[in-house]
């Protein structure tokens, strides 16, 4: 950790670990035509010039190729962790030492030195604050009133973020505009089914190296996250388990060939959970109880708080790391339950979070998403905003180009026929 006693310029683990780094960033890269183009663009254009701007998100290769053409956009960013686990150190320590941006994350931080850095980027008085999972922006209103006038607007990464950044709309106390990166289709049905779907079993294979084939696999929560997991390990060859809440997604679980039940049913039939819902305590004390010996947990949502880990601590009569992110727990009844990745992301805890080809299209909404706050800097009503459909629509055009898919256009006959209505049958 390198820090001046004053005012730290940054806080990463090891500054020597930033030639991995950079070769990481750079193979990542090769997978984010969408963001190169935009970095390109953004070179010659300075979009951002005497602009600050915060990026509070998870710090691996894919969040550094945007935080680079951000900068290239001649933004003034800092970056922080938006996990204490999800941090990967060669990354930090290469954006510190190559590109001189100040970042503040360390892998396995503890949630005071977490919510320090969360002081740290609003200290940097931030214009426009990207964030993932609404923590930046919810201690601003909380704590920094005065600091809102400064804002041109806030860009949110994730379903968690865009939930909380509608309940302060609701609560009158969301005074600046919130552009939705997670609700637009370049970004959700990519990265939340795609990309949560590979990492999550990722994540959970790096941690634990179990067969997932003939496993019973529950996943919890049906929206596009859990979607892409349940859909991923049918394909390992689980048999997978969906729980819900919501009865359309129940339905669309049930016809995509999973069974549906409660929670306390499903508990005693499972090998391996996994929660994606967004909610609290999916999985508690009357599920644990009744939990197989050596019952794996593991959780995929935004918020460590899906598993009730502090009710198992308190029950468990013993606990001990049999791998890394791999904790067993043993409990009053005499069966193991084992915990992966302390119920934090798994995907970026134990693996690398979603592949680049992914966040090429979620951090391209971003980028754009920034421009647009500021080209509209004070037009903008202080509410949660879709990504304009063109936006969207450039950024998957860009990506099939990258892709090498080329794709039918319509035919002027055709063009009338959708505009019309007078064509029957
Ligand atoms: N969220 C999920 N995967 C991620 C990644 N690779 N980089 C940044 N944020 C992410």
């Amino acid at each position: 950790m390198v820090a001046t006693p004053s005012k730290p310029k940054h806080e990463v683990k090891d500054l020597a670990l930033a030639s991995v780094g950079k070769q990481r960033i750079e193979w990542a890269g090769r997978e984010m035509p969408v963001l190169k183009q935009i970095r390109e663009r953004f070179a010659q254009e300075k979009p951002f010039t005497g602009v600050r701007l915060v990026a509070c998100s998870h710090i691996t290769t894919e969040t550094a190729n945007l935080a680079i053409a951000l900068q290239a956009g001649g933004a003034d960013a800092l970056l922080i962790a938006s996990n204490p686990l999800s941090t990967q150190d060669d990354v930090a320590a290469c954006l510190v030492a190559e590109y001189g941006i100040p970042v503040f994350a360390i892998k396995g931080e503890d949630n005071e030195t977490y919510h320090r850095h969360v002081q740290i980027a609003l200290d940097h008085k931030p214009n426009i604050i990207i964030d993932d999972g609404s923590d930046v922006v919810a201690t601003m209103v909380q704590e920094r009133q005065h600091q809102i006038e400064d804002i041109i607007g806030t860009t949110e990464e994730t379903t968690t973020g865009i939930v909380r950044l509608r309940a302060m709309f609701n609560d009158g106390v969301l005074s600046f505009p919130a552009m939705n990166v997670n609700d637009a289709e370049t970004k959700h049905f990519f990265d939340n089914r795609y990309g949560t779907g590979q990492s999550t079993l990722d994540g959970i294979i790096r941690a634990t190296n179990v067969l997932l084939a003939g496993k019973t696999v529950v996943v919890a929560g049906y929206g596009w996250c859990g979607k892409g997991v349940a859909m991923r390990a049918k394909g390992l060859g689980a048999n997978v388990i969906v729980t819900e809440i919501n009865p359309v997604r129940a339905i669309e679980a049930k016809m995509d060939g999973f069974r549906v039940m409660p929670m306390i049913e499903a508990a005693p039939q499972g090998d391996l959970f996994i929660t994606l819902t967004g909610n609290k305590h999916v999985i508690r004390p009357e599920h644990f109880e009744v939990m197989k010996n050596g019952a794996m947990v593991s959780n995929s949502g935004h918020f460590d708080l899906e598993i009730d880990l502090k009710s198992l601590k308190e029950t468990a009569t013993e606990a001990k790391e049999v791998r890394n992110f791999t904790e067993e727990y043993k409990m009053p009844n005499g069966k193991t339950i084992v915990v992966l990745g302390e119920g934090r992301l798994i995907n970026l805890a134990a693996a690398e979070g979603h592949p680049s080809a992914v966040m090429d299209m979620s951090f391209a909404n971003q980028a754009l998403a920034c421009e647009y706050l500021v080209k509209n800097k004070g037009k903008l009503e202080p509410k949660v905003h879709s990504i304009p459909e063109e936006i969207d629509q450039n950024i998957a055009a860009l990506k099939l180009k990258g892709m090498g898919v080329e794709i039918d256009t319509l035919t002027e006959d055709q063009v009338k026929y959708i505009n019309s209505w007078n064509e029957g049958t």
